[in-house]
């Protein structure tokens, strides 16, 4: 199959992800056929949608809403939904025996050279497709919350994946407008979990020795470390620090105190952390200005707006 051939995309459980994938399918003159369990997750997969597609229409984004709305449609049926698919996205909860029963059906129904790609964000994409009929046109495309703005797609394979049929799904997700990456081996949590929770897991520490409240932490990251990683990756912030570029940050890194002995390194997540920290997000969230707003819903449309801010200095909205 040639990138041009897919016109017709299964978007396989609505939810968060789900729900944005298919406005971004949409948006980009795909057809998409949503897939959920019952009419109730149906009805709610279509309020995320719309609210979503009033939201780049607001934004400027979406010119003809109901062009983007006459190309999706919804059913209850596996088969209705994948037996056109040329590519089938699977965005259903993050369990491996419903992913693997998930699979067992698309295969059951879709064209047998149908593209899976799993949003999975942990599960071991060879674990999800152990048992699966066809594991030569079976990827990991993982997005990052939410796929309708946030251009990263974390591609995943394993040896019994077809190399053509990763390139296709690379082409697939940058022909959306995706920046991909390609992990060369399966590795848990991929690429962005693991940073993510490796910076987490330090910010957590901090909190618990008692150096910073919840609330500074949160502060140093977004206007230090987080304003640079807007525009680069570490790598090329450290190549931008020293006259000597990386080499010479590295030199000087190993040359001076060695924090790295002092960073977290504990193997689980503390108990009680989840309880003390959502006091303190609470206060922050109550005395947050008016114009971010004081509960998720808004917060979370604010933090919508500025990704916006930041998607067009990138040239990515
Ligand atoms: N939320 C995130 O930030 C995020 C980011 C990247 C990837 N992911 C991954 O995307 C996937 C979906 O996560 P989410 O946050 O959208 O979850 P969610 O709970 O919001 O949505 C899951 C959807 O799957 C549907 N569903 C339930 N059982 C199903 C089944 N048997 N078959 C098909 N659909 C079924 C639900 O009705 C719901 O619409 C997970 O694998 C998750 O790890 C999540």
């Amino acid at each position: 199959m040639k990138l041009e051939d897919i016109r017709n995309v299964a978007s396989i459980g609505g939810g968060v992800i789900g729900s944005s994938w298919t406005v971004l399918f949409a948006m980009k003159g795909l057809n998409v056929k949503l897939y959920d369990i019952n009419d109730d997750c149906i009805a709610a997969d279509k309020k995320t949608i719309e609210g979503n597609i009033d939201f780049l229409v607001a934004n400027g984004a979406i010119e003809d809403k109901a062009a983007v709305l006459s190309r999706i449609s919804y059913t209850t049926s596996m088969e209705e939904a994948v037996k056109d698919a040329q590519f089938v996205q699977e965005s259903g909860p993050e369990r491996l025996p419903i992913k693997q029963s998930m699979l067992e059906q698309i295969e059951t129904f879709a064209p047998v050279d149908a593209i899976y790609a799993t949003s999975a964000s942990g599960l071991p994409l060879g674990q999800i497709t152990e048992k699966a009929m066809h594991p030569e046109r079976c990827v990991g495309g993982h997005p990052y919350n939410p796929p309708h703005l946030i251009p990263l797609v974390e591609i995943t394979k394993t040896e019994k994946t077809d190399p053509a049929n990763v390139e296709l799904a690379k082409a697939f997700y940058q022909m959306l407008g995706k920046e991909a990456v390609v992990l060369h081996k399966d590795c848990p949590g991929y690429i962005c979990n693991r940073l993510q929770l490796a910076v987490f897991r330090e910010m957590v520490d901090l909190v618990e020795r008692g150096v910073c409240s919840v609330e500074d932490a949160d502060k140093a990251l977004t206007f230090g470390p987080a304003i640079r990683w807007a525009i680069f990756g570490h790598n090329m912030i450290m190549q931008l620090g020293h006259k000597d570029g990386l080499k010479g940050m590295m030199d000087m890194l190993a040359g001076g105190y060695n924090l790295c002995a002092d960073i977290a390194n504990w193997d689980t997540l503390p108990d009680d952390y989840g309880a003390k920290a959502q006091a303190e997000i609470d206060t922050m969230m109550a005395n947050f200005p008016d114009e971010i707003g004081h509960n998720n819903h808004d917060i979370a449309q604010y933090r919508d707006k500025m990704l916006i801010e930041i998607l067009k200095l990138h040239h990515k909205f």
